[in-house]
């Protein structure tokens, strides 16, 4: 038989490892809930981890009313939402991404977090299952070393929010093969994304850009040039970004901020990548924006009031 050979247990190459039909996703926190969403509307069936039972449940109801936002605005059916819905479901250990022909790891950022869930997690794959990372910042190729594919491992790192944003950087590790990276961009394609391919360097292109400019309006609020209010409105309407930094900041979860800045400043060993303690401060106070009801905005009240 050639190399081509149409068996089941081929390894990694060739038809066997055909197009993605059931995905894992671990994390069910804003970007795991947006990716089983995302996915879940595109037709994939869906099991979806985090730690406990609860954290799928408050995921379902996210999901839930984000769909139901898809539906007012006409953008789906009822039914598509409905469907959609019926595609999760709850996957209480890593045995139920027995099946799977890809798993998404959507859990915190703390490399030491993903290395373990990737050790305990692939005794549990299919042979030919992709292992993928949503990571913002940690290098494809170190967490790909953690599990036992790292030709079948690969970044895949969705925006925020997920249902809405266009983009995926695809981030393909030293060893990952062709054959992962056709397999992921297609399953990526489906979800109707636009791919970015990015080398694996420390937060990639979107956020390498993006970050230092929100830590840099920290630090523009840290040193007193302006107020939240002041700097954010200086950058809606002086550069037309739709959010301003801090409320952008806000919304990705400053925890998720700080650590993207300390990988940045760690993995290039550039002092212009440094933190701002005034974002270390926030994120030692448990202050971590939306996802806690306070960051540089106090969301407990009905609207937002800046907190400095
Ligand atoms: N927030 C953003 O804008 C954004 C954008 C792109 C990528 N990311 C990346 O996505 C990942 C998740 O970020 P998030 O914003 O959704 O964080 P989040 O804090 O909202 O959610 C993380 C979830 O992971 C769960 N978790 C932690 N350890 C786990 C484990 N061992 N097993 C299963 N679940 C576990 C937590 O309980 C939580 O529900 C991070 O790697 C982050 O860098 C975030």
């Amino acid at each position: 038989m050639g190399a081509n050979e149409e068996t089941n247990n081929a390894p990694d190459r060739g038809p066997s490892a055909g197009p993605i039909a059931k995905v894992g996703v671990i994390g069910a926190g804003q970007m795991g809930n947006g990716i089983a969403h995302a996915a879940a509307l595109a037709g994939f069936d869906v099991a979806l981890n985090d730690l406990e039972r609860e954290k799928f449940d408050e995921a379902m109801e996210v999901i839930g009313k984000n769909l139901d936002r898809q539906v007012n605005s006409g953008k789906i059916t009822a039914d598509e939402k409905k469907k959609a819905l019926g595609r999760i479901s709850f996957a209480e250990t890593y045995a139920d991404f027995a099946d799977a022909d890809l798993v998404v790891e959507a859990a915190t950022e703390e490399e030491t977090i993903k290395r373990k869930i990737f050790v305990a997690l692939c005794p549990f794959l299919k042979p030919d299952a992709i292992v993928a990372s949503n990571t913002s910042s940690i290098s494809i190729t170190r967490l790909a070393a953690a599990t036992d594919r790292p030709e079948r491992f690969i970044g895949l790192h969705f925006m925020n929010p997920v249902p809405v944003m266009e983009l995926v950087e695809i981030i393909r590790g030293i060893a990952t093969e062709d054959v992962t990276f056709t397999r992921a961009k297609e399953f990526v394609s489906k979800m109707g994304k636009t791919v970015a391919v990015s080398e694996d360097f420390p937060a990639f292109m979107v956020n390498r850009i993006l970050l230092p400019m929100i830590n840099e309006a920290v630090y523009t609020l840290y040193e007193g040039v302006g107020s939240v209010d002041a700097i954010d409105t200086a950058m809606r309407l002086g550069a037309h970004h739709p959010m301003g930094p801090l409320q952008l900041a806000d919304f990705i979860g400053l925890d998720t901020c700080l650590s993207i800045m300390q990988v940045l400043y760690e993995g290039l060993a550039d002092s212009k990548y440094r933190p701002c303690p005034l974002l270390v401060k926030y994120v030692e106070a448990g202050w971590l924006g939306r996802k806690s009801n306070r960051g540089f905005y106090d969301y407990r009240g009905e609207t937002p009031m800046p907190t400095r």
